[in-house]
């Protein structure tokens, strides 16, 4: 099968959660705590049997790691492994919840232990991002390319806080702090995908999190990659999807804040 197919299977799901999401964005939400602060709606978890149920019917030979139903997600894939969809039905839950439209749909094709497919999908904006490994990205089938900004004073960087952020305030606020005084502006925007994606096309210049999971990222990482940026992790090192810690960068400023965290670490 090729990665194009899997990408248009991957598209017609994230539409579809996209329309499910459109409908239900202002009507009266079924709230679940997934933890403190952590929330889930049945939309979620709506949006989730929908891809899942797409995809099986196209690709029954697959993996799933999918943020509502996942227990474990430490392993990559190995070679002549299935194929695994890498899905978050709403990223951005808070702001799902809240009727902020500022959320997508995310889906990361892993295969042989790496992604070679994303797409990511804000279905309020109607803005699609997509990539293939080797091939490019795209927002709505325009290329797309990260900044060219070139002083870290001259950056904005985007970020969000983890959902353990009681139990790490001080780290966190250490971390923002020194990416306050170092950055031209902060953004909060809530969808790490989109962040990402933000990053991807130009409208961040870096991008980090403490705390991550991997359906938050990992289309957008394929996608950063195929605009021309970078990801390590916070302190430099190789980042890889399954570490909680991320830094995405249009491939200049992204050493310079690295080198900031670094002094406060
Ligand atoms: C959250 C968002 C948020 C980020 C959190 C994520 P969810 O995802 O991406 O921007 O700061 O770390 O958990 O829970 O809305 O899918």
């Amino acid at each position: 099968m090729s990665l194009e197919k899997y990408l248009e299977t991957a598209i017609e799901a994230v539409i579809k959660a996209g329309d499910i999401i459109k409908k239900s964005l202002s009507s009266q939400k079924t709230i679940e705590f997934k933890g403190k602060v952590d929330l889930v709606t049945e939309t979620d978890k709506e949006c989730e049997r929908c891809i899942i149920s797409i995809i099986k019917h196209k690709h029954p030979n697959s993996d799933f790691l999918a943020e509502e139903t996942a227990n474990h997600f430490d392993q990559h894939t190995q070679s002549g492994d299935p194929p695994r969809w890498i899905i978050d039905p709403i990223d951005g839950t808070t702001n799902f919840v809240h009727g902020i439209p500022w959320i997508s749909v995310s889906i990361g094709l892993e295969i042989d232990g790496e992604v070679q497919a994303g797409v990511v999908y804000n279905p309020l904006y109607d803005e699609c991002f997509t990539a293939i490994k080797g091939k490019g990205a795209f927002l709505n089938q325009s290329p797309i390319k990260v900044s060219k900004t070139s002083k870290l004073g001259h950056s904005l960087i985007g970020t969000g806080f983890a959902y353990e952020r009681k139990e790490r305030a001080d780290d966190l606020l250490k971390f923002l702090k020194c990416a306050m005084v170092s950055g031209q502006g902060i953004r909060r925007f809530g969808s790490a995908a989109l962040d990402m994606c933000s990053v991807a096309c130009g409208r961040l210049d870096v991008y980090y999190e403490i705390g991550i999971k991997p359906w938050d990222v990992a289309a957008g990482y394929l996608i950063v990659k195929e605009a021309g940026g970078d990801i390590f992790t916070p302190l430099g090192d190789p980042y890889d999807i399954y570490y909680p810690d991320i830094l995405a960068s249009n491939g200049i400023v992204g050493k310079d804040l690295i080198d900031q965290f670094k002094q406060i670490s």
